[in-house]
């Protein structure tokens, strides 16, 4: 049985947070959106947290992951408008009906993921959420903060 991270990231990130969890032994798998978001900020803003707001399902590579494989999996994703982005709701559709052994961290530009966080309670009741701000930014509180989440 493994442990995975399987994660999206837009901006890099998500692969800074990814190569710590890659040192706590966790497989990492990275979710490619098969349709490239646009290059500018503001259009990404528009249409990146339009999309999110409405619970959008972007369509995803295989991830090439047998989940039944996993003793635990952490899913990571950035918020956008508030929100979890477009291919973390793939990721959680692929799921299924899973739920114990699952686990979310969010990374975003103020750390504050309190509406994404009470959502995702909702259906993953026993899950840890882990918000990190700008991980990117903030190398010592990504390597503290996941050193404590994966204990
Ligand atoms: C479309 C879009 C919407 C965003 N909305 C928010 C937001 O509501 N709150 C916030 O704190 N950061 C927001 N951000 C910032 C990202 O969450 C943040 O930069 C995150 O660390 C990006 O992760 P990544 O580099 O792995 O893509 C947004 C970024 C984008 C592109």
């Amino acid at each position: 049985m493994e442990k995975l991270f399987v994660y999206y990231s837009l901006s890099g990130n998500g692969d800074a947070v990814a190569k710590e969890f890659s040192k706590h032994g966790y497989k990492t798998v990275r979710a490619e959106e098969t349709k490239s978001m646009p290059k500018s900020m503001v259009a990404r803003i528009l249409k990146g947290g339009f999309l999110a707001s409405i619970g959008h399902k972007s369509k995803i590579n295989d991830l090439g992951v047998d989940f039944s494989d996993c003793e635990r999996i952490v899913v990571g994703t950035p918020i956008w408008n508030a929100h979890l982005a477009c291919a973390a709701n793939t990721i959680i559709e692929l799921l299924g009906d899973r739920t114990e052994g699952v686990d979310f961290v969010l990374y975003s530009g103020s750390g504050n993921a309190e509406k994404a966080t009470a959502k995702l309670k909702e259906k993953f009741p026993a899950a840890k959420v882990l918000s990190l701000k700008q991980p990117l930014n903030e190398p010592e509180q990504t390597v503290k903060s996941i050193e404590d989440f994966v204990l």
